[in-house]
This record gives structure tokens, sequence and C-alpha cells, in this order.
């Protein structure tokens, strides 16, 4: 009762930043995402009558904490199949442990995959999402393949996640550029939590709709600059919430600002590019294939990068047959 599953992390154009259920992550609004091919997990979890205890392995080391919250979701599979046996979970990710890159999207939806599928489970693609989504809100969308819709949903039954186009739809790249290799002071979760008493929530979520509308008609007609700057203008009012919540967040580093100034005067200059920024200080800027070139090589030039991957739109979640132990 083995299984294996690789799962990329997703990038968000329309953000999740608060929840209706903190317990079931059912999320304030709807997001649209991309899946990035070049930042991923892969999971082997193992149900075994040989085992005396749960066991965690993440990039090589067992950390309690995370151990903890992997435990919890593979009791929500074993809910689902009576299975009383213990279990071995080795998971790897393919960009360093301490990159500060955010991994709960892919750790959680390959867990969720190589997990129900090695307690002999066939789960649909929209009971996985549903399953991620516990696990960690943002892992619902790394499930489905390429530009993904969350739909908020009610229930949890009808909060989940699907494809809206395939990865190949629309060329467009992504570079994630590392600033910062610390892990934040204020989890991700918690910057969630202070969503519930922020005055200017209210506004926010009344604009979400209309907001998923034009994101998904921009993808739809490839209208790059009306997109990027919704993209945009979308990651800076998430900031805007984190800035003014209690205690407020402030994730930016200089570096952060840095990259931002330099967008706006590369667009200045003619250079189609546009950035996001999740709940962290590392900064993804999005731009046409074919200025990836000229923009990586502007990003020499600033001060405090520590490293940038480029990626492109990739699928989601999938098996794989090689194991990792
Ligand atoms: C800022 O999915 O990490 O990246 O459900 O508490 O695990 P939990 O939160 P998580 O939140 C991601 C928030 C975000 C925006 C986004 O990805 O939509």
């Amino acid at each position: 009762m083995k299984a294996t599953a690789i799962a990329p992390s997703n990038i968000a154009f329309i953000k999740y930043w608060g929840k209706k259920d903190e317990k079931l992550r059912i999320p304030e609004n709807g997001s649209i995402s991309v899946n990035l091919s070049n930042l991923n997990t892969t999971t082997t979890v193992e149900f075994s009558s040989q085992l005396i205890h749960d066991s965690v392995t993440i990039n090589d080391m067992m950390d309690r904490k995370q151990g903890e919250r992997v435990i919890t979701h593979l009791n929500r599979i074993r809910k689902l199949t009576n299975i009383k046996l213990y279990t071995r979970v080795v998971s790897k990710n393919n960009f360093p442990a301490s990159s500060g890159l955010a991994s709960s999207a892919s750790s959680f939806a390959a867990l969720t995959l190589a997990g129900s599928s090695a307690a002999g489970l066939n789960l649909s693609e929209k009971e996985l999402s549903i399953l991620a989504r516990l696990g960690s809100g943002s892992a619902c969308r790394s499930i489905p393949d390429g530009y993904v819709e969350w739909l908020d949903g009610k229930t949890s039954e009808t909060s989940y996640a699907l494809s809206i186009f395939p990865p190949d739809y629309w060329d467009i790249n992504i570079i994630v550029v590392v600033v910062s290799e610390e892990s934040k002071d204020i989890s991700t979760t918690e910057g969630h939590a202070l969503t519930a008493k922020n005055h200017f929530m209210p506004i926010r979520i009344a604009m979400m709709n209309e907001k998923i509308k034009q994101i998904k008609k921009f993808i739809k007609e490839k209208k790059f600059p009306q997109f990027g700057d919704l993209v945009e203008k979308e990651a800076l009012e998430l900031h805007a919430i984190a800035l003014t919540s209690n205690p407020p967040i402030i994730y930016w580093q200089p570096a952060t600002v840095s990259i931002m100034k330099l967008v706006q005067t590369l667009r200045k200059e003619g250079l189609a590019v546009y950035f996001t920024i999740d709940a962290g200080p590392n900064i993804c800027l999005i731009c046409e294939k074919k200025n990836v070139k000229k923009l990586t090589g502007r990003l020499k030039n600033i001060y405090g990068i520590k490293n940038t991957i480029v990626n492109y739109p990739s699928v989601g979640a999938r098996l794989i047959k090689r194991h990792l132990f």
C-alpha cells in the first residue's frame, strides 16, 4: 500500500486571503491561479502493518510542527477508508528547504494524491481538491491542470478547484524572485485569521466576484497588459489588508520594494512585466515568453536577489511510479 505523487506549487492572480470557516478552510472569496512548472513536491506514502508509529520526513528532516499537520491530514484519509495502519511519509521539494518559498500548496496536493491512492481510494479530481483544501487552502488549486479557479462555496462539498484553461493555453512565464530565505514571523494561517477584524475586508469581498470575472476574460482573450495590471493591483490590495491588520503585517523586504520599483521603470521603458506577491517577501514577475531573457538580464543588477526560478504554466498533481523509499 504505497503510492507516490508529484504536485506543483501555484501562484494566485486573484488571491485567497481570509476564511469563512477556519477549520474547513472555506475561503472568503474565490481565487484564480496557475500551476508553476519548476516548483514542486514529490511525496511517497506507505500504509503498513510493519510500522509501530507514523513517521514523516520532509526534505530529509523530521520537523515536529510540520509532521503534526501531515498526520492530521493522514487521519482525514484514514477516516475515509477505516484503515487503522500507521504510515511512513517521505516528501521532497525540488527547491531548497530554506529558500523562503511557500510549499504548503504543493506539499498538501502531493500528500492528498499519494495518501489517498496508497489507502486504495480512487478519488475524483473534485474530491481530491476538497481533501487537499482541508490540509492547506491553496493546495486545492494544485490538483487540477494549468489555469485554475477555486470556487469559494458555502460548504465543504462546494469549495473546490477546477481547471479553466489547460497549461498550454497561454504562453506566459512566472519568474519567482527569492529575496529572503528566512521563515516569516507571522504564518499565512495567522495572516488569514487577522483579516476577520480588518475594516477594509468588506470592501474587498464586495469586489471579488467582479475581479474574478474580469481576470477570466483577460486570460481567455490573452490581453496581457489588462491582465497584468489587474494581477498587480490585486496583490497590492492583499498587502494593503495585511498592512492594516492588527498587529500590522509587513511582508516586504527592501529588495521586494526595489523590484516593485524596477517593474514600474521597465514598463515605462516599454517592457510588459507585472508583479504579484504572496504572504512573504519573495516576488513573482509575470511576462510573456518573448521577454523572459531581457527581464532576467535586468534583474542581475538588483541588490538582494538570492535566486530566480523561471516557470511556465504546468499540469496539476500526478501519480508517478518512482517511489522515494
Ligand atoms: C497569500 O493556503 O497557505 O498565498 O489555508 O491557512 O494553509 P492555509 O493558507 P494558504 O494561503 C495562501 C495565501 C496566499 C494567497 C493565495 O495563494 O491565494
